[in-house]
């Protein structure tokens, strides 16, 4: 493993359970100096950076901010990171796309609304002599570089906490999946993830796939479930993500559901931390976002010089439209109230101070969170 891959890895590690990288052994050390035709030399550099949505707390957050420091470190604060949301518009993020070209943009760091739908613009991007790196979504079209979690493997951890929680009452009643957007290649990963664990295991009584991932758009469909199968019948629900969760578990409460069922989630988002610690929301997924983010400017910082990526990667990544795209996929930890304080807060992603508000004070106190 070189430096580079070592330093994501520790970052990871510091959550309680890491997991180890899968593959690291493909790496090798490059020189600079490969041509991308129009690469910038120097440390002026201008990074575009395109999210899909603002409704889900980690874009703006976290992945931003993130990105953002890390194109000014590598760049010893002369790289300009110019940004766009497309707040779930695909048609809005292709415009977005042909913005920076004109703007002439040396690296593109894409998180597509819709893999598909973006296709064109990365080609149009590739043409213009701008490297796309896709960002957690792995989008479509010529691509050069891609960063994500082990996607399947979130919809394994989901699936298997919801069994944990069920225990032997797993079939005793019906669960509810609510699965992510269509569009988003990751939320058919983290549900057939899910269902590779559940299958047999429970019994399934309402699925959604969730339009635009919207946390409302849950909450409706939750509160449909609800009086299709009976309020008493739901024992357990999959929930993609923790904004979903969040419009799940008001549906469940506006029906009068007491105790309410375990709820799944990912993204550690506060809110979600602060469910799980009032016992609401069974668990959430967390994903370090720092490790995927620096891997990002790190590939996109390099692109952009020309130089070679080689002793970034981890692996090798196939999307429906290109073979071998060099990837870093960063592994995933499953959050309980049991681990709290060994992964969000050890890792600095909140204060004890930000999740134990008033409201929670009683609760944190009983998890020995202080
Ligand atoms: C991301 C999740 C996020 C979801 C909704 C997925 O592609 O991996 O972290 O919750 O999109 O934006």
């Amino acid at each position: 493993m070189n430096t580079r891959m070592r330093r994501a890895a520790v970052a990871v590690a510091a959550g309680a359970m890491a997991v180890s990288l899968a593959a690291c052994g493909s790496a090798k050390e490059s020189g600079s100096g490969s041509k991308e035709s129009g690469a910038a030399k120097g440390d002026a550099i201008k990074v575009g950076l395109l999210l899909p949505e603002n409704q889900t707390a980690r874009y703006e957050k976290f992945d931003k901010p993130l990105i953002e420091k890390k194109v000014a470190d590598l760049t010893g604060g002369k790289g300009e990171v110019i940004y766009a949301n497309a707040k779930q518009d695909a048609t809005t993020q292709n415009s977005q796309v042909d913005t920076m070209i004109t703007n002439k943009v040396n690296v593109l760091i894409v998180d597509a609304v819709d893999s598909k739908a973006i296709a064109g613009a990365v080609k149009r991007a590739k043409d213009a002599g701008i490297p796309v790196v896709a960002y957690d979504r792995l989008a479509e079209g010529p691509i050069d570089a891609y960063t994500s979690f082990d996607n399947e493997e979130v919809g394994k951890v989901q699936g298997k906490a919801l069994l944990e929680a069920l225990g032997e009452k797993a079939k005793d009643g019906q669960i509810v999946m609510m699965n992510g957007s269509v569009t988003d290649p990751n939320a058919k990963l983290f549900k057939s993830g899910a269902h590779s664990v559940l299958d047999g295991k429970v019994n399934v009584g309402k699925e959604y796939d969730t339009v635009e991932w919207k946390p409302e758009n849950a909450n409706t469909n939750m509160a449909g479930a609800l009086s299709a199968l009976g309020k008493d019948k739901v024992i357990g629900v999959y929930s993609a993500n923790d904004g979903m969760a969040g419009g799940i578990i008001t549906a469940l409460k506006a029906a009068g559901v007491n105790p309410l069922p375990p709820v799944t989630g990912q993204d550690a988002e506060l809110a979600g931390v602060q469910r799980i610690v009032a016992g609401e929301q069974f668990m959430s997924v967390y994903k370090p976002y720092a490790p995927e983010a620096t891997a990002a400017a790190e590939m996109a910082v390099a692109l952009a010089k020309g130089e070679k990526i080689d002793d970034i990667i981890n692996q090798k990544v196939d999307s429906p439209t290109a073979k071998g795209v060099p990837s870093v996929l960063i592994p995933v930890v499953s959050l309980t109230k049991a681990n709290i304080k060994d992964t969000v807060v050890k890792d600095g992603v909140y204060k004890v101070e930000e999740i134990c508000t008033d409201k929670y004070a009683a609760a944190c106190a009983t998890l020995g969170l202080k």
